[in-house]
């Protein structure tokens, strides 16, 4: 029997109890096409932080390192300052495995109700640079109106390094980040959206921009995407700012197939694809690399319902069946999607409390697994 060993790094709020389901979803499929999963459970989150002062460890980095793949609920608490944890953990795994792909499909099912009524179904993809722009983590708060502070930034593809200076007068409190993009960070996520519209039968990809407001930065990815979309001659690149794309996306939500961002824009925009297909609790994700990759919810730990049972965990279980099929799992993977779309048509008032329905997470899990058989 084929063995996978899986890191599961639950986290916080909601992330426990929504990829609990997702495990339970991938160890029913094991079952039914034979292949076995060894759990490696990471504690790193809010309560371990805050009782060891450990983020997260270069041991675990290692221990990780050694895994098929990787699953990840959600990390970030109310109780910590924003950024610790979600830089600390989640960010450092992307850049330490050079995770350079966010991929965020958003579809629509069977008895999932939208709020924006479509002709089609949504079938879009936002295929989003996860190692660079505005994440690049260079940055500083104004002291006394100055900043000079140094700074050096490792990626897979090269390192930075300079120094940040300015001088604020008079000198009231400022801060400021950089947006940084490099030729070969847009180069290889270009030619990935590229071809993965061309494997979905597409003939354009749209690249979410904003270069007439920041023309440096984006003015410089518009010109270094046009010339990477130049090496798929059947195809066309539809080059749109953010702001109307999100005012199309919000009326037309299925005109839409693979649309390449910059990282935050890939951000906000795989917010609004979810609540345009239903919820967050629907909007899965794959952070993939050429090293470990990393399977996630679009969501976050959800504090405001986290211990109440009100979380959705169908975008955990969606997150478990694109691991399955990124190890090589395919049928595996195409049981729990099957199941989970069966279920979403049938479970009327036993939806999931987020769409409208009372089933709590366990209940949705529970269904999804006996779908499984
Ligand atoms: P969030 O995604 O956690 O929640 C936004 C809203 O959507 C909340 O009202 C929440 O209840 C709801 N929601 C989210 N997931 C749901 C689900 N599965 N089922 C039902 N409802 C769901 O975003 P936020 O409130 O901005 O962030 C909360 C914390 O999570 C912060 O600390 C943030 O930094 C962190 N975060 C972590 C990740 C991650 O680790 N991948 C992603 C996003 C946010
Ligand atoms: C996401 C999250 C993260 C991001 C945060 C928690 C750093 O919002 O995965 O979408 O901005 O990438
Ligand atoms: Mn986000």
């Amino acid at each position: 029997m084929k063995s996978y060993k899986i890191a599961w790094l639950p986290g916080d709020g909601i992330g426990p109890e929504v990829t609990e389901e997702a495990r339970k979803a991938v160890d029913a499929a094991g079952a039914k096409h034979e292949f076995k999963i060894e759990w490696v459970r990471y504690p790193f989150g809010a309560a371990h932080y805050q009782r060891t002062g450990e983020t997260l460890p270069d041991s675990a980095l290692a221990e990780m390192a050694l895994c098929d793949a990787m699953l990840l609920g959600a990390v970030g608490a109310p109780s910590v300052k924003p950024g610790i944890l979600e830089r600390g953990i989640l960010l450092k795994l992307r850049f330490h495995f050079d995770q350079y792909i966010n991929l965020r499909p958003a579809l629509t099912y069977k008895g999932v109700p939208c709020p924006i009524p479509t002709s089609g179904r949504i079938d879009s993809v936002v295929v989003r640079e996860n190692t660079e722009d505005f994440y690049m983590g260079v940055g500083a708060a104004a002291e006394g109106g100055n900043i000079n502070t140094p700074f050096e930034v490792k990626r897979e593809l090269y390192k930075v390094s300079g120094r940040l200076s300015a001088a604020f007068s008079p000198g009231h409190a400022a801060a400021a980040q950089v947006g940084i993009l490099t030729r070969p960070g847009i180069e290889r996520v270009t030619r990935y959206a590229f071809n993965l519209a061309k494997g979905r039968g597409e003939k354009e990809v749209t690249l979410a921009s904003k270069a007439n407001a920041v023309p440096i930065l984006y003015g410089f990815l518009d010109e270094e995407t046009r010339r990477v979309a130049g090496e798929f001659p059947d195809m066309s690149l539809k080059i749109q700012n953010v702001d109307a794309l999100c005012c199309h996306l919000a009326r037309k939500p299925d005109s839409y197939g693979v649309i390449l961002c910059p990282n935050l824009f890939g951000d906000i925009v795989s917010d609004l694809l979810s609540g345009l297909t239903g919820g967050l609790g629907l909007g899965a994700g794959g952070n993939i690399g050429d090293k470990l990759s990393m399977f996630e919810p679009v969501h976050g730990s959800a504090p405001d319902i986290a211990g109440t049972g009100k979380a959705n965990p169908l975008a955990a279980v969606l997150c478990a069946a694109m691991m399955l099929a990124h190890i090589g799992e395919n049928e595996g993977a195409q049981t729990i999607g099957q199941a989970l779309e069966s279920y979403l048509a049938e479970s009327g008032a036993k939806r999931p409390v987020e769409l409208g329905g009372s089933a709590l997470c366990m209940e949705v899990g529970d269904a999804v697994v006996k779908k499984i058989g």
